[in-house]
């Protein structure tokens, strides 16, 4: 047995002190204080949350190891609080059919320290051109993406919406015209096409990381309207970041950083109900790659490690966001935006969760990076929240 001693959690928005006992995978007690027989884990000031949970990372693996593989990407996760991920399927091979879905799978397995949810390609290769297969991978993914990749072939799109619906599954889509690319319009006109298939079909549709004030605007109507199978998330770097700060490769993502007043219209998205989820798009590259002139060098910055603390010490501690917020926005509403295996603070729930220090700054040190990339552009940077130990079922997966 694990007990967590000396902790605070949230309950119904304050701060409550909080002994936590853990048997095998699960937790057995939440009381005042608890005195029994077990592995003692100090947590005396710490802020003891449910495992938050990333629903778009990239681990690289099948296919591009030297940037991150399963085991490196699922260890950093492990070390910025996070229990549960989905991988995105931007792979080689993708995760296009039952077999290559295997081996995928396999490696996640052998090598994952967390738990790894594997999305779908929505078309083979992320090209657009032919249908991925739902039929076989309903059975095992819970949503399918072309992230990286706006499906622009519409009728594919469609179909695809279409299979998800009958399986229940979310479409997660990286919203952008071929036309458009990486410009504003580029993301708001995607996001108004694909809200309107969404509102056809009716199918489960999440934008992934939106950047602008009209890709808000569209999904605070379609939910004003009553669509409540269209979501999206927002990325820790849209909300602290803009483009009058980009300094070298390692500020460059795609969508890319916005200007001052996007980056507003994304906060106030995220304090008004619009964003569902905080998502970091962690998108480890090698450092050959990010060092070619910044035009030519892959879009992405790691983001794993920092995304509880930057969110913490931006929105929570300034008072942008309650506790009961930030709660739901790392952890619940991936839950159930997605239908993952659910996890939170109560008695019988999954023994997964994560010890925040809130009381002390500690600077983001690139000699820390458990990630195998370090293109990140908050080195250097002090926060409060970085975790001191993180819980994945029942094990200790992280301990400073
Ligand atoms: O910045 C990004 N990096 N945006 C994407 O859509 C893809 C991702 C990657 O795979 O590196």
């Amino acid at each position: 047995m694990l007990l967590i001693k000396n902790g605070f959690i949230i309950s119904n928005n304050a701060l409550v002190k909080k002994d936590i006992l853990i048997k095998n995978d699960k937790i057995l007690k939440i009381e005042d204080e608890i005195n029994e027989e077990a592995e003692i884990i100090d947590a005396k000031g710490l802020l003891v949350m449910p495992g938050a949970v990333d629903v778009h990372v990239h681990f690289r693996e099948p296919g591009f190891t030297y940037k991150e593989n399963i085991s490196s990407g699922s260890k950093a996760a492990a070390k910025g609080g996070f229990t549960d991920v989905m991988t995105m399927p931007n792979l080689n091979p993708c995760p296009n059919d039952l077999k290559t879905w295997q081996e995928e799978q396999r490696l996640i397995v052998e090598n994952g320290v967390i738990n790894i949810y594997p999305y779908m390609t929505i078309s083979e290769d992320e090209l657009g051109e032919k249908i991925s297969d739902f039929d076989n991978l309903h059975n095992y993914c819970y949503a399918a993406s072309d992230d990286g990749h706006g499906v622009n072939n519409l009728v594919l799109l469609e179909e695809a919406c279409k299979l998800a619906l009958k399986y229940n599954m979310v479409i997660a889509s990286h919203a952008e015209t071929k036309e458009g690319r990486q410009l504003p319009c580029g993301e708001y006109d995607a996001v108004r096409r694909e809200i309107e298939i969404a509102k056809r079909v009716g199918c489960r549709y999440h934008f992934c990381h939106l950047s602008t004030k009209e890709s808000f605007e569209a999904v605070r109507q379609a939910k004003k309207e009553g669509y409540r199978n269209i979501t999206c998330e927002a990325a820790p770097h849209h909300l602290v970041l803009n483009s009058s700060m980009i300094k070298d490769a390692n500020w460059k993502m795609n969508p890319p950083l916005r200007g001052e007043d996007d980056r507003l219209e994304t906060v106030r998205a995220l304090v008004d109900g619009t964003v569902d989820v905080v998502a970091t798009d962690h998108a480890p590259h090698a450092v050959s790659e990010k060092s070619k002139p910044y035009s030519e060098c892959p879009n992405g910055i790691i983001g794993i490690e920092t995304s509880l603390p930057i969110i913490y010490t931006n929105f929570v501690k300034t008072g942008v966001i309650s506790l009961d917020r930030f709660l739901d926005l790392m952890v619940y509403n991936p839950i159930n935006v997605f239908s993952l295996p659910k996890h939170g603070m109560y008695v019988g729930s999954t023994a997964s969760l994560t010890a925040l220090d809130i009381k002390n700054l500690h600077t983001y040190l690139g000699r820390e990076i458990l990630s195998l990339s370090q293109n990140c552009p908050y080195i250097g940077e002090k926060y409060y929240g970085f975790p001191k130990f993180t819980i994945c079922n029942g094990k200790i997966v992280y301990h400073n």
